[in-house]
């Protein structure tokens, strides 16, 4: 646990007045998921004990062809070098899909990127011919990576969209209290209520991107992403849509499974795209009332 990250108590309450957006009448999700259940079986008999069922070899030549068909992925590509922290080409397009179909008005992005300014481009253009404005709020730890996507961002054209917002990493106490004052703590976002709130208008957000903060790897946090359920589960639409990326890797399947058990997420599947996209609907109010 590094010193310079700050312990704290899990944020218990809401202090803002949010407000739902509207729900598109048109709205659905048709698509093939994996069922949860089949996964983790498959999961079970399969995959290396320390890489899981995350992948050993590089995406295919052919999803980026694809993606390079995306206007904007051609205007950003000479700009943005793809590594392995990038969600894969299929998954950005699998995610532009499910936008088309979910038609969101609020999207929340945990971890920004090359996903950013393809995914607001979409969103925009979904809405170009109504009187709302759509919003799409990108949350990076790093000043440095969130610049980086603010540049693809300004050529992508969706700098009225997008709302670009930093918090940093802190340690959470979750659980008992052991008889010598021990708490487990767990890294997580520091959600800003007021901050989070600015940025989105003050609407719930009713699309959630995960793929942040960063799981495994070097300067990663194992487990980032296990408070970010139950922690936004106060802020967002009740029955957002959330989709979470690294879904094939065995962090992400532990994190899902204890959603499954504490009532946070509905849990949809996960969709065999890129490094696995695990899909949900968020249950309302699982620290408090909305
Ligand atoms: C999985 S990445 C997010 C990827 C993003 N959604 C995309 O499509 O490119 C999660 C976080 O890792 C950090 N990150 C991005 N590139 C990195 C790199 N090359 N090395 C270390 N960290 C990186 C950023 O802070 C980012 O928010």
């Amino acid at each position: 646990m590094s010193k310079d990250i700050p312990v704290k108590d899990l944020p218990q309450k809401v202090e803002k007045e949010w407000k739902n957006p509207l729900e598109p009448q048109e709205r659905h999700l048709t698509t093939d998921l994996i069922p949860f259940g089949e996964y983790t079986k498959l999961r079970k008999r399969a995959g290396d004990p320390r890489r899981g069922l995350f992948p050993a070899v590089n995406f295919e030549q052919a999803y980026m062809d694809e993606l390079l068909e995306d206007p904007v992925m051609q205007a950003v590509k000479d700009d943005y070098a793809y590594t392995a922290w990038s969600m894969e080409p299929d998954s950005i397009i699998f995610l532009k899909k499910v936008f088309e179909m979910y038609k969101p008005q609020v999207v929340l992005e945990l971890g920004s990127g090359i996903s950013t300014p393809i995914l607001s481009a979409k969103l925009k253009e979904l809405w170009k011919d109504d009187d709302i404005a759509p919003l799409y709020v990108t949350i990076d730890q790093s000043d440095d990576y969130l610049g980086q996507t603010l540049k693809l961002v300004k050529k992508a054209g969706t700098e009225d969209i997008t709302r670009p917002v930093i918090f940093p990493i802190s340690y959470f106490k979750v659980g008992d209290v052991a008889e010598d004052g021990d708490q487990k703590v767990l890294a997580c976002y520091d959600f800003d209520e007021d901050k989070l709130f600015e940025a989105c208008d003050g609407l719930r957000p009713d699309l959630i991107i995960v793929d942040g903060p960063t799981g495994g790897g070097a300067g990663g946090f194992p487990f980032a992403r296990m408070l970010t359920a139950p922690i936004l589960s106060m802020y967002v639409k009740p029955n957002a849509l959330f989709c979470m990326d690294d879904a094939y890797r065995d962090t992400e399947i532990h994190e899902t499974q204890s959603w499954i058990e504490s009532n946070t997420l509905q849990v949809l599947g996960v969709k065999a795209a890129g490094k696995g996209l695990m899909m949900g609907l968020m249950i309302e109010n699982t620290f408090n009332g909305k």
